[in-house]
Protein backbone atom coordinates (compact mmCIF):
# COMPACT_ATOMS: atom_id res chain seq x y z
CA UNK A 1 0.00 0.00 0.00
CA UNK A 2 2.65 2.14 0.56
CA UNK A 3 4.47 2.10 -2.26
CA UNK A 4 1.92 3.68 -4.77
CA UNK A 5 2.32 6.59 -2.65
CA UNK A 6 6.15 6.45 -2.07
CA UNK A 7 6.50 6.05 -5.95
CA UNK A 8 5.02 9.17 -7.59
CA UNK A 9 6.73 11.46 -4.18
CA UNK A 10 9.94 9.83 -5.50
CA UNK A 11 9.13 10.58 -9.27
CA UNK A 12 8.16 13.99 -8.28
CA UNK A 13 11.50 14.97 -6.15
CA UNK A 14 13.43 13.11 -9.28
CA UNK A 15 11.74 15.31 -11.92
CA UNK A 16 11.74 18.50 -9.83
CA UNK A 17 15.82 17.83 -9.68
CA UNK A 18 16.01 16.88 -13.45
CA UNK A 19 13.92 19.95 -13.97
CA UNK A 20 16.59 21.94 -11.36
CA UNK A 21 20.03 20.70 -13.62
CA UNK A 22 18.43 21.54 -17.01
CA UNK A 23 17.55 25.14 -15.98
CA UNK A 24 21.41 24.98 -14.34
CA UNK A 25 22.91 23.69 -17.07
CA UNK A 26 21.13 25.97 -19.61
CA UNK A 27 21.91 29.15 -17.68
CA UNK A 28 25.65 27.65 -17.41
CA UNK A 29 26.07 27.82 -21.43
CA UNK A 30 26.21 31.73 -21.22
CA UNK A 31 27.21 32.65 -17.87
CA UNK A 32 29.96 31.17 -15.84
CA UNK A 33 31.27 32.54 -12.49
CA UNK A 34 33.90 34.99 -13.61
CA UNK A 35 37.24 33.79 -14.80
CA UNK A 36 35.69 29.96 -15.03
CA UNK A 37 34.03 30.35 -19.20
CA UNK A 38 36.30 29.03 -21.97
CA UNK A 39 37.37 31.86 -24.03
CA UNK A 40 34.98 32.50 -26.76
CA UNK A 41 35.88 31.40 -30.45
CA UNK A 42 36.00 34.23 -33.16
CA UNK A 43 34.46 33.72 -35.99
CA UNK A 44 37.21 34.40 -38.96
CA UNK A 45 35.05 33.09 -41.83
CA UNK A 46 35.46 35.88 -43.69
CA UNK A 47 34.64 35.76 -47.42
CA UNK A 48 38.50 36.03 -48.89
CA UNK A 49 37.05 36.41 -52.72
CA UNK A 50 35.58 39.05 -52.14
CA UNK A 51 36.65 42.38 -53.82
CA UNK A 52 37.07 45.39 -51.31
CA UNK A 53 37.10 48.30 -53.52
CA UNK A 54 39.78 51.00 -52.31
CA UNK A 55 38.98 52.79 -49.08
CA UNK A 56 37.03 56.38 -49.67
CA UNK A 57 38.93 59.09 -48.07
CA UNK A 58 35.72 61.00 -47.95
CA UNK A 59 32.22 60.54 -47.60
CA UNK A 60 29.14 63.07 -48.60
CA UNK A 61 31.64 66.03 -47.70
CA UNK A 62 33.10 64.41 -44.70
CA UNK A 63 37.01 63.41 -44.38
CA UNK A 64 36.74 59.54 -42.97
CA UNK A 65 39.36 59.25 -39.96
CA UNK A 66 41.46 56.59 -39.78
CA UNK A 67 41.01 53.40 -38.22
CA UNK A 68 41.99 53.32 -34.11
CA UNK A 69 44.76 50.82 -34.48
CA UNK A 70 44.32 48.53 -32.31
CA UNK A 71 47.95 49.46 -29.48
CA UNK A 72 45.39 52.05 -28.78
CA UNK A 73 42.85 49.90 -26.97
CA UNK A 74 43.91 51.02 -23.42
CA UNK A 75 42.48 54.38 -24.04
CA UNK A 76 39.04 52.72 -24.66
CA UNK A 77 39.18 50.88 -21.07
CA UNK A 78 40.71 54.60 -19.52
CA UNK A 79 39.71 55.26 -15.85
CA UNK A 80 38.40 58.39 -16.81
CA UNK A 81 36.01 57.53 -19.39
CA UNK A 82 33.05 57.19 -17.34
CA UNK A 83 33.06 60.55 -16.24
CA UNK A 84 34.42 61.81 -19.52
CA UNK A 85 31.78 60.36 -21.53
CA UNK A 86 29.08 59.09 -19.14
CA UNK A 87 29.00 55.70 -20.53
CA UNK A 88 26.50 54.14 -17.90
CA UNK A 89 24.16 56.30 -18.73
CA UNK A 90 24.83 55.67 -22.81
CA UNK A 91 23.77 52.27 -21.69
CA UNK A 92 21.20 53.30 -19.84
CA UNK A 93 19.68 54.82 -22.66
CA UNK A 94 19.62 51.68 -24.87
CA UNK A 95 16.53 50.38 -23.14
CA UNK A 96 18.20 47.16 -24.12
CA UNK A 97 15.99 44.16 -22.66
CA UNK A 98 16.85 40.80 -21.48
CA UNK A 99 17.16 38.00 -24.12
CA UNK A 100 17.76 40.49 -27.03
CA UNK A 101 20.21 40.09 -29.75
CA UNK A 102 22.27 43.11 -29.97
CA UNK A 103 26.04 43.57 -31.80
CA UNK A 104 28.27 45.86 -30.59
CA UNK A 105 29.73 47.30 -33.65
CA UNK A 106 33.11 48.66 -33.84
CA UNK A 107 33.17 46.47 -30.47
CA UNK A 108 37.66 47.30 -29.74
CA UNK A 109 38.55 45.37 -26.86
CA UNK A 110 34.92 44.63 -25.95
CA UNK A 111 34.34 47.97 -23.35
CA UNK A 112 30.87 47.86 -24.10
CA UNK A 113 30.53 44.33 -25.41
CA UNK A 114 30.91 42.75 -21.64
CA UNK A 115 27.92 45.27 -20.51
CA UNK A 116 25.76 44.56 -23.36
CA UNK A 117 26.25 40.88 -22.60
CA UNK A 118 25.25 41.25 -18.68
CA UNK A 119 21.87 43.43 -20.06
CA UNK A 120 20.59 40.78 -22.62
CA UNK A 121 21.10 38.02 -20.14
CA UNK A 122 21.42 34.06 -20.66
CA UNK A 123 18.92 34.10 -23.35
CA UNK A 124 20.14 36.75 -25.39
CA UNK A 125 23.37 37.30 -27.52
CA UNK A 126 25.78 39.94 -28.24
CA UNK A 127 27.62 39.75 -31.70
CA UNK A 128 30.98 41.44 -31.11
CA UNK A 129 32.23 42.65 -34.64
CA UNK A 130 35.33 44.28 -35.18
CA UNK A 131 37.59 44.30 -38.51
CA UNK A 132 40.89 44.04 -36.52
CA UNK A 133 41.75 40.06 -35.00
CA UNK A 134 44.04 41.64 -32.21
CA UNK A 135 40.89 43.63 -30.85
CA UNK A 136 38.53 40.55 -30.94
CA UNK A 137 41.27 38.58 -29.49
CA UNK A 138 41.24 40.69 -26.37
CA UNK A 139 37.60 40.92 -25.97
CA UNK A 140 37.43 37.21 -26.31
CA UNK A 141 40.10 37.40 -23.35
CA UNK A 142 38.35 39.61 -21.29
CA UNK A 143 35.07 37.74 -21.83
CA UNK A 144 36.46 34.79 -20.41
CA UNK A 145 37.86 36.54 -17.71
CA UNK A 146 34.13 37.96 -17.24
CA UNK A 147 32.59 34.32 -16.99
CA UNK A 148 30.04 35.56 -19.96
CA UNK A 149 28.90 33.28 -22.51
CA UNK A 150 26.53 34.75 -24.97
CA UNK A 151 29.19 37.02 -26.98
CA UNK A 152 29.91 35.73 -30.32
CA UNK A 153 33.04 37.73 -31.62
CA UNK A 154 32.84 37.95 -35.37
CA UNK A 155 35.37 39.20 -38.00
CA UNK A 156 34.73 41.85 -40.58
CA UNK A 157 35.28 43.22 -43.27
CA UNK A 158 35.34 46.80 -44.12
CA UNK A 159 32.18 46.28 -46.32
CA UNK A 160 30.31 43.27 -44.46
CA UNK A 161 30.08 42.68 -40.84
CA UNK A 162 28.82 39.45 -41.58
CA UNK A 163 25.84 39.65 -39.07
CA UNK A 164 22.61 37.42 -39.39
CA UNK A 165 19.76 38.98 -41.47
CA UNK A 166 16.58 40.31 -39.73
CA UNK A 167 17.78 39.48 -36.22
CA UNK A 168 19.38 42.62 -34.50
CA UNK A 169 17.65 44.38 -31.83
CA UNK A 170 20.23 46.94 -31.29
CA UNK A 171 23.14 47.71 -33.58
CA UNK A 172 25.42 50.04 -31.60
CA UNK A 173 27.94 51.63 -32.80
CA UNK A 174 30.24 53.88 -30.49
CA UNK A 175 32.56 55.79 -32.01
CA UNK A 176 32.58 53.91 -35.27
CA UNK A 177 30.96 55.09 -37.85
CA UNK A 178 33.12 57.97 -39.01
CA UNK A 179 36.33 55.24 -39.70
CA UNK A 180 33.49 53.78 -41.73
CA UNK A 181 36.49 53.45 -45.06
CA UNK A 182 33.27 51.88 -47.16
CA UNK A 183 30.47 53.55 -45.64
CA UNK A 184 27.91 52.50 -47.91
CA UNK A 185 28.22 49.06 -47.62
CA UNK A 186 28.49 48.74 -44.24
CA UNK A 187 25.38 50.60 -44.03
CA UNK A 188 23.31 48.57 -46.31
CA UNK A 189 24.13 45.65 -44.70
CA UNK A 190 23.46 47.05 -41.55
CA UNK A 191 20.14 47.48 -42.80
CA UNK A 192 19.90 44.23 -43.41
CA UNK A 193 20.71 42.63 -40.17
CA UNK A 194 18.18 44.65 -38.13
CA UNK A 195 14.62 42.75 -36.83
CA UNK A 196 11.50 44.57 -37.59
CA UNK A 197 12.18 46.69 -34.64
CA UNK A 198 15.71 46.95 -34.45
CA UNK A 199 17.22 50.21 -34.47
CA UNK A 200 20.80 51.32 -35.31
CA UNK A 201 22.11 53.52 -32.61
CA UNK A 202 25.48 56.02 -33.29
CA UNK A 203 27.37 57.45 -30.93
CA UNK A 204 29.64 60.08 -32.40
CA UNK A 205 31.60 62.76 -30.39
CA UNK A 206 29.74 66.15 -31.07
CA UNK A 207 31.33 67.92 -33.80
CA UNK A 208 29.20 71.30 -33.21
CA UNK A 209 31.05 71.32 -29.63
CA UNK A 210 34.52 72.69 -29.71
CA UNK A 211 34.67 71.88 -25.89
CA UNK A 212 34.62 68.61 -26.55
CA UNK A 213 38.43 67.74 -26.48
CA UNK A 214 38.89 64.92 -29.41
CA UNK A 215 40.28 65.43 -32.86
CA UNK A 216 37.96 67.33 -35.60
CA UNK A 217 38.13 64.35 -37.67
CA UNK A 218 36.68 61.76 -35.06
CA UNK A 219 34.00 64.29 -34.50
CA UNK A 220 30.42 64.82 -36.35
CA UNK A 221 27.80 67.10 -35.97
CA UNK A 222 24.16 66.32 -36.14
CA UNK A 223 23.15 67.76 -39.57
CA UNK A 224 26.26 65.31 -40.86
CA UNK A 225 25.16 61.99 -39.74
CA UNK A 226 21.67 62.87 -40.68
CA UNK A 227 22.58 63.28 -44.27
CA UNK A 228 24.60 60.26 -44.74
CA UNK A 229 22.03 57.87 -42.93
CA UNK A 230 18.92 59.17 -44.24
CA UNK A 231 19.82 58.36 -48.48
CA UNK A 232 21.14 55.21 -46.95
CA UNK A 233 17.76 54.26 -45.93
CA UNK A 234 17.63 55.10 -42.06
CA UNK A 235 15.30 57.71 -40.18
CA UNK A 236 16.32 59.15 -36.95
CA UNK A 237 13.64 57.96 -34.37
CA UNK A 238 14.88 59.58 -31.72
CA UNK A 239 17.91 62.05 -30.19
CA UNK A 240 19.09 61.28 -26.66
CA UNK A 241 21.03 64.38 -25.62
CA UNK A 242 22.02 64.48 -21.88
CA UNK A 243 25.62 62.41 -23.05
CA UNK A 244 28.68 65.05 -21.96
CA UNK A 245 30.31 64.82 -25.10
CA UNK A 246 28.40 62.64 -27.48
CA UNK A 247 25.43 62.40 -29.59
CA UNK A 248 23.45 59.71 -29.31
CA UNK A 249 20.57 58.73 -32.42
CA UNK A 250 18.60 55.76 -32.81
CA UNK A 251 17.94 55.01 -36.82
CA UNK A 252 15.09 52.66 -38.16
CA UNK A 253 15.41 51.41 -41.29
CA UNK A 254 13.34 52.98 -43.74
CA UNK A 255 12.38 52.44 -47.84
CA UNK A 256 16.02 53.83 -49.09
CA UNK A 257 14.96 57.10 -51.13
CA UNK A 258 15.08 56.58 -55.04
CA UNK A 259 17.80 58.24 -56.53
C1 LIG B 1 37.48 54.13 -31.53
S1 LIG B 1 37.30 52.40 -31.53
C2 LIG B 1 35.81 52.21 -30.56
C3 LIG B 1 35.72 50.87 -29.91
C4 LIG B 1 34.45 50.63 -29.06
N1 LIG B 1 33.25 50.87 -29.83
C5 LIG B 1 34.44 51.46 -27.82
O1 LIG B 1 33.75 52.49 -27.79
O2 LIG B 1 35.13 51.09 -26.84
C6 LIG B 1 36.73 52.06 -33.18
C7 LIG B 1 36.71 50.58 -33.51
O3 LIG B 1 35.95 50.42 -34.73
C8 LIG B 1 36.57 49.41 -35.51
N2 LIG B 1 36.13 49.56 -36.91
C9 LIG B 1 36.45 50.51 -37.82
N3 LIG B 1 35.86 50.26 -39.00
C10 LIG B 1 35.12 49.14 -38.85
C11 LIG B 1 34.28 48.36 -39.70
N4 LIG B 1 34.05 48.68 -40.99
N5 LIG B 1 33.69 47.26 -39.19
C12 LIG B 1 33.89 46.89 -37.91
N6 LIG B 1 34.70 47.58 -37.05
C13 LIG B 1 35.30 48.69 -37.51
C14 LIG B 1 38.04 49.64 -35.28
O4 LIG B 1 38.81 48.52 -35.61
C15 LIG B 1 38.08 49.98 -33.79
O5 LIG B 1 38.24 48.83 -33.00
Amino acid sequence: MTRPRQFPCAASLLACLLACLLAAAAAAQVTAPAGDAATPSIDVAVDRTATIPPAATHHMGREIAQTMHYTGAPWLVRESRQREEDCRLLLEALDIRPGQTVCDMGCGNGFYTLELARMVGPRGRVYAVDIQPEMLRMLADNAAAAGLRNIRPVLGTPIDPRLPAGKIDVALCVDVYHEFSHPEPMLERIRQSLAPTGRLVLAEFRGEDAAVPIKPLHKMTKAQIRAELEPAGFEVVREFDRLPWQHLLFLAAREKPRP
